[in-house]
Formats: structure tokens, sequence, C-alpha cells
């Protein structure tokens, strides 16, 4: 689209996706990129009501689940993601479909059919970051910001499996990166990959 490209950052909550994104924000705006950062659940009506509903605690049903996801992205890439590769933007995103893959398919959705309908309908990302972390120190991580309120998406055993789930992918635009060390040290491996993949930085 245009020469804009799309950067996904995912992993599992406190694999420092929104760090790690910020930093990389930070290092293409200073090389004179246009950057745009944003996130999902989004911020539009359809991103809120998926935080209301983790924070509640309730639990919905699988399919609803997906579908709520599925049409907050559509809001997402419609209001905020095209609008941004068509003015040929650089759009960083913390987490993007293959959190509805993994989260999703952890939970017990068929993780393959949401990978290809999600490839289907969505911009495919240039690029996805995929920060790995044992769950147990991401877990860690989240507990030591002073998160309370353990929501039906934040639960441990869940956790082990999205990141199971993560380890079975295998898509082109796939990039591994070790979350467990320094934050300077991820921020250096991620700026060489970008450089290497999408010439940027
Ligand atoms: P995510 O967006 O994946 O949930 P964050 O970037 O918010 O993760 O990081 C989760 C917590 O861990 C934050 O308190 C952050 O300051 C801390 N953190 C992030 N990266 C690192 C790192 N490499 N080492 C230690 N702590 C980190
Ligand atoms: P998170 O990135 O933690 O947002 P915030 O920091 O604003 O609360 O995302 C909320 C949770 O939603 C997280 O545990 C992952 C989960 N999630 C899914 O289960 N499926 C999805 O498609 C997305 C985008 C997120």
């Amino acid at each position: 689209m245009n020469g804009g490209r799309l950067i996904a950052f995912e992993g599992l909550d406190g694999s420092g996706k929104s760090t790690q994104l910020e930093r990389l924000a930070a290092r293409l705006r200073a090389a004179g990129c246009d950057v745009v950062s944003t996130r999902e659940p989004t911020e539009f009506p359809s991103g809120q009501r998926i935080r209301e509903m983790a924070r509640s605690g309730k639990e919905l049903d699988l399919e609803e689940e997906l579908r709520w996801f599925v049409e907050d992205r559509r809001v997402h890439v419609a209001e905020v993601i095209a609008p941004a590769l068509r003015a040929g933007r650089i759009v960083l995103t913390d987490r993007y479909y293959l959190s509805t893959v993994a989260y999703q398919g952890a939970r017990g959705l068929d993780y393959e059919k949401i990978l290809a309908d999600s490839e289907a309908e969505f911009p495919i990302p240039d690029l996805v970051v995929l920060l790995e972390i044992d769950p147990q120190q991401a877990f860690e991580r989240v507990h030591a910001r002073g998160a309370e309120i353990e929501g039906v998406f934040e639960r441990r055993e869940l956790l082990s499996r999205v990141a199971s789930v993560f380890d079975t992918l295998d898509c082109s635009y796939l990039e591994r990166v070790p979350g467990g060390g320094g934050p300077s040290e991820i921020e250096a491996i991620i700026a060489e990959r970008v450089r290497e993949r999408l010439g940027l930085g």
C-alpha cells in the first residue's frame, strides 16, 4: 500500500511489547520515518467493551469472544491502519491478528482457521516481532507492575497455552526475538531485524 509498512508486536502479557514498540517508534522517528503507533484492543467502543468484559471477570462464550476481537480489528483496520498505510506511513501495532490466533486458539478455537481467515481479511503485516519469554517470567513482570485484578485474559495456565500456540506458528513474516533479557539488548536485536527485513532505521 503506497510504501506504507505494517509492523506488529506480539507475545504474552508482560513480554515487553509496549516497551519495545515505543523504543522502535522513537528510533524510526529519529531516522526520519513517519510512524503511527497503535494497539489492540483499541480505544474505540469495540475495544473498550473488551476491556470492560476482561475487568468484570465474566467469561464470554468463545465464539462471541472471537467475534468481539475480530470486530474491534475491523474498526482498527478501517479507521487507523488502512488509512495510514495508504498515506505511506509506518504503522506499529501492539497486538494484531496473531493475538487472536494464539489467545482464542489457546482457549479452544481452531487456531489454523483463525489464521487463514485473518490473512484473508486483514492487511498482512510486513513484519511481526514475536517477543518470546518464559510464561512465568512474563507473569512476574505483569504482577511487578501492580496489576492486582487477575482478569480472565491473564491467567497463568492460559499464558502457557498461548505460548504453545505461538511456538507452533510458522509465518514468513514472523521474527522471533528472545524477550527475557534487558530492554536495550532486545531493542538492538529488533532494530537489526527491522533494518535487515524492511531496510528501515
Ligand atoms: P506488554 O506490553 O507485553 O504487556 P510491557 O512492555 O508493558 O509488556 O512490560 C511489562 C512490564 O515489564 C513493565 O513493567 C515493563 O516496564 C517491564 N519490562 C519490559 N521489558 C522488560 C525487560 N526487557 N526486562 C525487564 N522488565 C521489562
Ligand atoms: P492487552 O495487550 O493486555 O491490553 P491492555 O494492556 O490495554 O489491557 O490485551 C488485553 C488482553 O486481550 C490480553 O490478555 C490479550 C487478549 N487478546 C486476545 O485474547 N485476543 C486478541 O485478539 C487480542 C488483540 C488480545
